[in-house]
């Protein structure tokens, strides 16, 4: 599984959106590139945390782990979780930790603005000391039906709704990745809708779980899991937890979100994890266990129920697992 270039499942087939002779040289590039990352850069061993110059906060790693939010299944490998990753912004297969690597996450400003207070930027290191952070193991469930345990570093994303004093009419919470094809490659694909949008009811924000992520593994999170700044939401699938955010905007409408532009009958607005509920083309009853390859079932809720399905009451008319 690691280590091999495969495509997305649930993604658009390229070879649908691009002429073949694209889609053919773009395969055997990338089936070069995957190759020479895993052989370079993983030899097998943790990877060290890369910093990027200029970051102010690697004294603050690693943080203190909370207690409360424990798993009873083994972590994944730091080097299993960091060369298996989401992010099209640097292609559409899972070995992009080395063309991650061109984003540079210093300077980073966050804009927070539409029904807040006061609009206004913040540096990412000023913000990051702001908040205290605590460590927090989580599930990740994708929804193309594999999961891995991570233990992040970060705060809660209620605390950064405090600091940016939302309007009483604020409903959703719209988030936004960073725009810049000269750096992420994906991003010159441009039947994509970028950059990658995702949104939350203000009650799923202010949830206890929703956790903004600036480290794992103890250390600073490297590019390829969205630094310097990204979401987890461990109920809902792993698209909704958006990466290397630059800014968040309060707003009364229900937010697009960057995959339901692109197959709104596939992922939807709320995409909890129902193993009941199947993708329109696989089931999700059972997920693929990184590392071990073990095959379990999947949890309502992926396992989270007790702390959101409250959320949930009196929207029966709603897609709520899509
Ligand atoms: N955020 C952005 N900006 N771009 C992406 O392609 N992929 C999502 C999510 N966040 C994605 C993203 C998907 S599909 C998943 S499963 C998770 O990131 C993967 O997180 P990981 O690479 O840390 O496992």
């Amino acid at each position: 599984m690691v280590g091999i270039v495969r495509r997305a499942d649930w993604a658009l087939p390229e070879s649908a959106a691009t002429p073949e002779h694209v889609f053919v040289d773009r395969r055997a590039l990338l089936a070069g590139f995957g190759g020479m990352i895993a052989g370079a850069a993983f030899g097998g061993a943790v990877p060290a945390a890369r910093a990027q110059a200029g970051d102010q906060t690697l004294d603050l790693y690693p943080a203190k782990r909370n207690a409360a939010y424990t798993i009873d299944r083994p972590l994944t490998p730091a080097d299993v979780a960091g060369r298996y990753n989401n992010f099209y912004e640097f292609g559409s297969h899972k070995q992009i930790a080395g063309a991650a690597r061109s984003l540079k996450t210093r300077p980073w400003t966050v804009r927070i603005d539409g029904l807040v207070e006061r609009e206004r930027e913040i540096g990412i290191d000023e913000l990051i000391r702001a908040m205290s952070l605590e460590e927090r193991l989580y599930r990740h469930r994708c929804v193309e039906a594999w999961s891995m345990t991570v233990p992040w570093s970060g705060f809660p994303l209620a605390r950064l709704i405090d600091f940016a004093a939302p309007l009483s009419s604020a409903r959703y919470l719209r988030l936004e990745t960073f725009l810049d094809p000269d750096a992420a490659s994906g991003q010159r694909q441009i039947w994509y809708p970028w950059p990658y949008v995702e949104g939350l009811t203000m009650a799923e924000a202010r949830n206890e779980l929703a956790f903004i992520v600036t480290g794992v593994y103890g250390k600073p999170l490297e590019n390829q899991f969205g630094a310097p700044l990204r979401l987890a939401l461990p109920w809902k699938y792993g698209f909704k937890s958006i990466k290397s955010i630059v800014r968040m905007s309060f707003v009364d409408e229900r937010p697009v979100s960057f995959w339901e532009q692109i197959a709104p009958s596939e992922y939807g607005f709320w995409a909890n994890v129902n193993p009941q509920v199947p993708h329109p083309r696989w089931s999700q009853a059972q997920e693929r266990v990184l590392h071990t390859g073990e095959t379990v079932p999947t949890l309502l809720f992926n396992g989270y129920a007790e702390q959101v399905a409250g959320l949930y009451a009196g929207l029966d008319g709603e897609k709520l697992y899509t």
